[in-house]
């Protein structure tokens, strides 16, 4: 497959407006995306209707009286079983969605905030139209609809802004909820339900004095990833779960924006999940912990059977090393860590917070308040699926590449920036196909050149890496200064919109054996995922499917400060 770039096009579309975009791409609609979707389609019949607002308001999260002002999506349940909308009260977070699969499912959002917003459904496998893609932004005052069919097996998402680059932010400031899928296979298997089914959102969050959400301060934040001091867990400060003596499953989200956790008990107990992104397990796997990167879920089997009333487990992220630039891990242990931490670097702006990446603290405690007799077995068979292998790709010699770079402090992924409407040769993919992905780091641009060779990657010379020429990696000498190549020392957590893949390989990078050694046993590579966390170096291959829906499918950083930076990048299905 050799593909030229034709760069008098490719100019054009880069620097077009959405009129000019349409001409490439008439099915998208994109000459006029907003009364394209301000209104429902008449032959479609809802099973499921919600109306979702987002709003400006003031909530307590602190336990000290004080009121934060947050944004927050509400939701009205108009149609369908009552379950589906399960909002919070005194809370920032969205309701919990509960879909079932094959459910149709029509939501009215309407922006009432003070600035543009969209809503995507991260992990749900839906037409392009209704993926809350960022050049779909409304305005204040205006409404979009999505309407789709829910077509994911059973198990855990979210919801999110998708703002056009205001994603981190409008997450941060509340802008997420939980996504639960169920499905006739999952209920099979008596799992917990009910109470014993819960969720355990996990986000870090810096406040100031006055109780207000404090977020990114300058570059250093968003090119280091913003860190809170503070963790919350589903929308609170210090967490306990009274739970009685049986299992529960706990479905994990890392709603952060740039904080990585490493899930585990602090005595040592094994963890076991059940489930990944939007996918149950075929077989629950124990691990000693679980990795759990911005954008990532795990669905966990926690059996507090045969504790005695009156103990109390603590579970930690766990420290870890290896994810952040040699340097930068480095001042965080001089700075001593924990709290109180604005050391020296604080105080030239360098840390955003008294938390390090990496470093230990607890995330919630579970308290045995009730003693049962009964408790559900852990099931020995999940679901059955059929692995991916390269057996189903077209193009197992010759992957995609999802090259990660940075030129002059801004990330790039295969060495272009995120335009809205933009797609090269190589991110044209036909509709219906199974794909070998690479995600990898190009060190030397010559490199990246021959990666890539097969899909000539030539235009990108032309419009992102070339003229200066050695652009990426510790050599940028040029405005990145100290910080210059930190972004290609870091792990990055790599999303793709549309359907689940499969990790096939991972090949380790310039990480110390000792540091990598902190986090290798907790990828839970075996379930379908749809963010995969690649530490720096590293080489990660993936099969992913671009099956029913044509359009533009973001994939990207879900590291959000990233992902606002521009680290992002369409597939263009058709
Ligand atoms: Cu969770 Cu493109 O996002
Ligand atoms: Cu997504
Ligand atoms: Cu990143």
């Amino acid at each position: 497959m050799t593909h030229s770039i034709n760069y008098g096009r490719r100019q054009f579309l880069q620097y077009s407006a959405f009129g000019a975009a349409a001409a490439m791409f008439p099915e998208l609609l994109l000459a006029n995306p907003k009364s394209a979707r301000s209104s429902p389609t008449p032959g479609f019949k809802p099973d499921v209707e919600i109306e979702f607002s987002a709003r400006e308001v003031f909530v307590p999260i602190l336990n000290n009286g004080s009121k934060t002002k947050v944004q927050k999506y509400f939701a009205k349940l108009l149609k369908g079983p009552e379950n589906t909308v399960q909002s919070f009260e005194d809370n920032y977070l969205g309701p919990t969605l509960s879909f079932a699969k094959g459910q149709k499912v029509r939501i009215y959002f309407d922006n009432n905030l003070f600035e543009h917003s969209i809503m995507h459904w991260h992990g749900l496998h839906v037409p392009q139209k209704s993926d809350g893609h960022p050049m779909y932004s409304i305005e204040p005052g205006e409404r979009f609809v999505y309407e789709y069919e829910v077509l994911n097996n059973a198990g855990t998402s979210f919801y999110h802004s998708h703002a056009h680059n205001l994603t981190g932010t409008q997450v941060y400031f509340g802008l997420a909820g939980l996504l639960k899928v169920t499905d006739e296979e999952e209920k099979k298997l008596g799992l917990p339900t009910g109470e014993y089914d819960l969720p355990l959102v996990i986000q870090d969050k810096q406040f100031n004095r006055n109780g207000q959400l404090q977020y990114v301060r300058g570059m250093h934040d968003r090119m280091m990833g913003f860190l809170g001091d503070t963790i919350l867990v589903n929308g609170k400060p210090n967490a306990e779960f009274a739970v009685k003596s049986r299992a529960y499953r706990f479905r994990a989200l890392n709603g952060s924006t740039s904080r990585i956790y490493k899930l585990g008990w602090d005595d040592g107990t094994p963890l076991t999940a059940i489930g990944t992104d939007v996918s149950l397990l075929e077989k629950p796997e124990t691990k000693p912990y679980v990795m759990l990167a911005p954008g990532d879920r795990i669905d966990l089997w926690l059996d507090f059977s045969g504790r005695p009333v009156g103990s109390k487990l603590a579970m930690y992220s766990l420290p870890f090393s290896g994810t952040m630039p040699p340097m930068f891990e480095r001042m965080q242990r001089m700075r001593g860590g924990g709290q109180g931490g604005r050391g020296m670097m604080g105080g030239m702006g360098m840390m955003s917070g008294g938390l390090g990446q990496g470093e230990k603290f607890p995330i919630a405690i579970f308290h045995v308040t009730e003693k049962v007799g009964d408790s559900p077995k852990l099931p020995v068979q999940l679901v059955r699926r059929q692995r991916l292998t390269e057996k189903d790709v077209d193009n197992a010699d010759n992957p995609l590449p999802i090259a990660i770079s940075e030129r002059h402090m801004r990330p790039l992924v295969n060495g272009r920036p995120f335009s809205l409407d933009e797609v090269m040769e190589i991110e044209k993919v036909k509709v219906g196909s199974i794909k070998k992905i690479k995600i990898f780091h190009p060190h030397e641009e010559h490199e990246m050149a021959s990666q890539t060779s097969g899909h000539d990657m030539e235009g990108m010379d032309h419009g992102g890496m070339g003229g200066r020429g050695g652009g990426m990696g510790m050599r940028d000498e040029m405005g990145g200064g100290m910080m210059g190549g930190m972004m290609m020392a870091m792990a990055h957590p790599i999303h793709l919109h549309g359907q689940q893949f499969q990790v096939l390989s991972r090949k380790e990078g310039h990480v110390d054996r000792e540091d990598y050694e902190t986090v290798r046993h907790g990828f839970v590579d075996s379930g379908l995922k749809d963010t995969v966390l690649v530490m720096p170096g590293e080489e990660v291959e993936i099969i992913k499917p671009f099956q029913d829906f044509k359009g533009l499918y973001l994939y990207h950083c879900h590291n959000l400060e990233h992902e606002d930076l521009g680290m992002m990048r369409n597939f263009y299905v058709h």
